[in-house]
């Protein structure tokens, strides 16, 4: 069963009288236990959003509601407790080591000592740094993608179901870049947290998210799964957005199993390739092998099936035809 953890009900920001609204109407529901990636350009109104949620941005008009409840209502550091956030450009405090930036949110709530420092621990692993060997240094003393994990840590301190992460990875190289994006992906894998990440990213936010909500001018443009907007950008500025290697991303997003032909005959021989693998990586065996059929297999290894090469050359021209009309 799902339900709704965040909800906005035609939310409104103006910063100044008389100025186009920062965020202008916007509905959305959020369920709980996913991951939704706000994506859009530079002042389209996603930081304003995220902090509306934490209540650092109060809105004009409209509401917002966290598993229901107005968050108008709630007491603010009650309601903060429920969110981790990762700010953009990280905002670690300079002055402490990396162990008491982790545990601010801890010793607000007053954990004792030992929780406290068990806590930071298991944290460091989580987000792949030794505590042996960062636990004292300064912020200073790490580079750029370490402190985006601390930042990242210093959220899910508290094991707050409710994590809003502002362009966490921001200004990073690539690799660190994949690695943080896999590290999150296995946390949510294991926590389940409901997550909203802002990221100017569209690949990010379609390896990271299950629902992309696209923003322009501060309204949602298009709100969908990664496959969906990959298949039907509802406008051409959501197409610009996907980029010109939308086919691979979308082929990236289709499992196997989508195009495959469960119980059809395969030639002896054939090429295998498991029925949750991705089409790109199909694709991938496709040209690697010279191969016009795959026998697809189940997680046991026992053949279920084929995979043609036409029906995944038939599907990526399909979906072409469709972009150009959209
Ligand atoms: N405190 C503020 N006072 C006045 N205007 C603001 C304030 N914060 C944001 N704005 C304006 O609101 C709009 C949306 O800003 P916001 O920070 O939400 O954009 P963003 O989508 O996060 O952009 P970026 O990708 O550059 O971080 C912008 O036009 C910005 O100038
Ligand atoms: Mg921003």
């Amino acid at each position: 069963m799902t339900s709704t953890a965040i909800e906005f009900n035609a939310v409104l920001k103006t910063f100044r009288d008389g100025e186009k609204p920062a965020v202008d109407r916007v509905d959305l529901a959020i369920e709980a236990g996913t991951t939704t990636a706000l994506i859009g350009p530079s002042g389209c109104g996603k930081t304003t959003s995220l902090k509306m949620i934490n209540r650092l941005v109060e809105p004009t008009s409209g509401e917002i509601l966290i598993d229901g409840r107005a968050i108008r209502d709630m007491p603010v550091l009650q309601l903060r407790r429920s969110l981790g956030y990762v700010i953009q450009h990280v905002g670690l405090f300079p002055h402490m080591t990396i162990a008491r930036n982790i545990a601010v949110v801890p010793q607000l709530l007053g954990w004792d000592r030992k929780r406290i420092t068990e806590r930071v621990d298991a944290l460091l692993d989580l987000v792949g740094l030794d505590p042996d060997e960062y636990r004292q240094r300064r912020p200073s003393q790490l580079s750029g993608g370490q402190q985006q994990r601390v930042g990242v840590a210093r959220a899910l301190a508290a094991d707050p179901p409710i994590l809003l992460m502002d362009e966490p990875f921001g200004a990073l190289d690539p690799i660190t870049r994949a690695n943080l994006q896999r590290e999150i992906t296995d946390i949510q894998r294991k926590l389940r947290k409901t997550i909203v990440i802002v990221t100017h990213d569209m690949d990010e936010a379609v390896k990271l998210a299950d629902r992309i909500v696209v923003m322009e001018h501060g309204r949602v443009v298009q709100t969908a799964p990664p496959a969906d907007l990959l298949l039907r950008p509802a406008t051409p500025f959501v197409a610009s957005l996907l980029g010109e290697d939308r086919i691979i991303k979308l082929l990236q997003t289709t499992p196997v199993e989508r195009l495959s032909e469960l119980g059809a005959e395969v030639e002896a021989q054939s090429p295998t390739i498991g029925l949750e693998a991705s089409m790109h990586h199909a694709l991938t065996v496709f040209l690697q092998t010279g191969a016009a059929q795959l026998s697809v297999e189940n997680a046991k290894g026992v053949s279920v099936g084929a995979l043609r090469r036409e029906v995944m050359f038939e599907f990526a021209s399909s979906e072409q035809r469709n972009a150009s009309c959209a």
